[in-house]
């Protein structure tokens, strides 16, 4: 071989050794594809070679080496932070490319930044998938969920590494290719904004637990990890069972009690609400989670209001265990319209961006790996494949059989908590929104007469087609 054949072999390059990208180079090498690695700090490099021992892994911190060492077409994958790094990363790689090649985003951009991307680079020849990965540092070392959109042409090219280094569900890889252009990255989007509000919802229980029955740390413990064997079984409940019994090695006492109660975020959660906005589709437990990170981090506003307004928090009282059981099921049903508020949010942007999306699929690859998996997407993909066009979850009749038996658990805790003052907003807007989409008549008639009183934005009628305007001020009240 000469020396160019057999630098050539590496099956795929990851630009970007920080922890993430490290563990996924590692992941893929450990399902015997040659890999290739390149970060500009050369500390970044050192730190993969070390870990890299018995693999076949090549590092360096010289981006013509490191392309020189990709098998062509070469696919290059990025995982650095999103915006002005994976332009500048795009900047770096294209003059050593040629036509056919292939760039990978795997980081969490914003949809219509690769959008963007995707065309100016196909007008060079260049393909471009963005991808979604989620599971942490874990799941990028022993299997994430993989999220990926764009040419499916391109996906071919690297289907094989991304099946092997997927997280695994029953033998089945929690990957698939999802759409054209952005439809992996908004996948990934909207797998953040249902995050967000599952996280912020167990949040609401541990502040119930905390400040409306007293719970302390251990009790915590004991409810997630018990709830964790039951329906709510999940990644997100099971390591906040793990938070709560964590010592903080500096005090000795509960780290979580040493946490300060200010929670902030990268931006997808915000991109799912601004798209659904957009998109003109309800998802108000997603948008709240959000607005609470951003409440949190008023934290001296807060303090000033708490001493304004002098309201201790009423303690609940009643059986603990009855209390628990009603809270867990009120959390599960919370969970359910969450779901459902973010798998509409898809049906409606993949008619919208034609990404062809097949909900059944989305649900199956989250199923293993990602930060939302959980026993309930079992479930959740059943009624996709049952319904591939279903427009919204609450229509499914096995999670409508569900919700009704959990809606009054959670009718139940949102009364207590409006009785007790302890905030428990996600809750209480999930339980809205349920109350509102099951609502054959909602009092909508009465903003289409204010608009047409205030503004003679006309009002549709009942009994007749078209629209109509009327003088409101005129003639006679009845
Ligand atoms: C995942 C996570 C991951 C990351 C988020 C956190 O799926 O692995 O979602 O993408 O932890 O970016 O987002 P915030 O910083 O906005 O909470």
């Amino acid at each position: 071989m000469t020396n160019k054949q057999s630098q050539q072999r590496y099956e795929i390059g990851m630009v970007g050794l920080g922890i993430m990208g490290r563990n996924l180079v590692l992941n893929i090498a450990d399902h015997g594809f040659p890999v290739a690695g390149y970060d500009q700090d050369p500390n970044q490099v050192e730190a993969l070679r070390k870990d890299s021992a018995g693999r076949d892994i090549c590092g360096t911190d010289n981006i013509k080496d490191f392309i020189a060492l990709l098998r062509p077409p070469r696919a290059v994958m990025m995982l650095v932070p999103a915006g002005a790094p994976v332009d500048s990363v795009i900047k770096d790689v294209l003059p050593h490319l040629d036509k056919g090649d292939l760039i990978i985003d795997a980081g969490n951009s914003y949809f219509k930044d690769t959008d963007v991307r995707a065309r100016k680079l196909s007008a060079k020849g260049i393909h471009f998938l963005g991808v979604g990965v989620s599971g942490g540092e874990e799941g990028a070392r022993h299997g994430p969920s993989i999220m990926p959109g764009g040419p499916k042409v391109a996906y071919e090219r690297v289907r094989p590494v991304f099946e092997a280094a997927a997280a695994k569900v029953n033998g089945d890889s929690c990957v698939t290719w999802l759409g054209p252009g952005a439809a992996g990255h908004f996948v990934k989007m909207v797998h953040n904004g249902i995050e967000y509000a599952v996280m912020q919802l167990i949040a609401e229980t541990y502040d119930l637990m905390k400040r409306g029955w007293g719970l302390n740390d251990a009790e915590m413990h004991e409810a997630y990890a018990s709830w964790n064997k039951g329906e709510l079984n999940g990644y997100l409940v099971e390591i906040t069972s793990h938070i709560f019994s964590k010592q903080d090695e500096k005090t000795g006492k509960q780290l979580i009690d040493e946490i300060l109660d200010v929670a902030k975020q990268k931006g997808t959660g915000m991109w799912t609400s601004q798209s659904a906005l957009e998109l003109q589709v309800p998802i108000p437990t997603i948008n709240l989670a959000v607005e609470m990170r951003d409440l949190s981090v008023f934290a001296k506003e807060r303090e000033q209001a708490g001493a304004i307004y002098q309201l201790s928090h009423r303690r609940l009282a009643g059986d603990h265990d009855t209390f628990l059981t009603q809270l867990g099921r009120a959390l599960f049903a919370a969970i359910i319209i969450t779901y459902a508020q973010g798998m509409a949010l898809l049906a409606v942007a993949s008619e919208q961006y034609q990404y062809h999306l097949d909900l059944e699929a989305v649900t199956r690859i989250w199923r293993g790996g990602c930060i939302i998996r959980a026993a309930l997407l079992e479930e959740i993909c059943s009624a996709f494949r049952t319904r591939r066009d279903l427009p919204n979850l609450l229509l499914d009749p096995n999670l409508s059989v569900k919700l009704m038996e959990h809606q009054e658990d959670l009718r139940q805790v949102v009364c207590q908590a409006a009785e007790s003052g302890v905030p428990a907003p996600g809750l209480m807007v999930s339980l809205g929104y349920f109350d509102a989409y099951r609502s054959a008549w909602l009092p909508a008639n009465l903003i289409q007469a204010q608009r047409d009183y205030f503004g003679a934005h006309t009002y549709e009628r009942i009994d007749a087609k078209g629209t109509f305007h009327t003088e409101w001020e005129k003639g006679g009240e009845s």
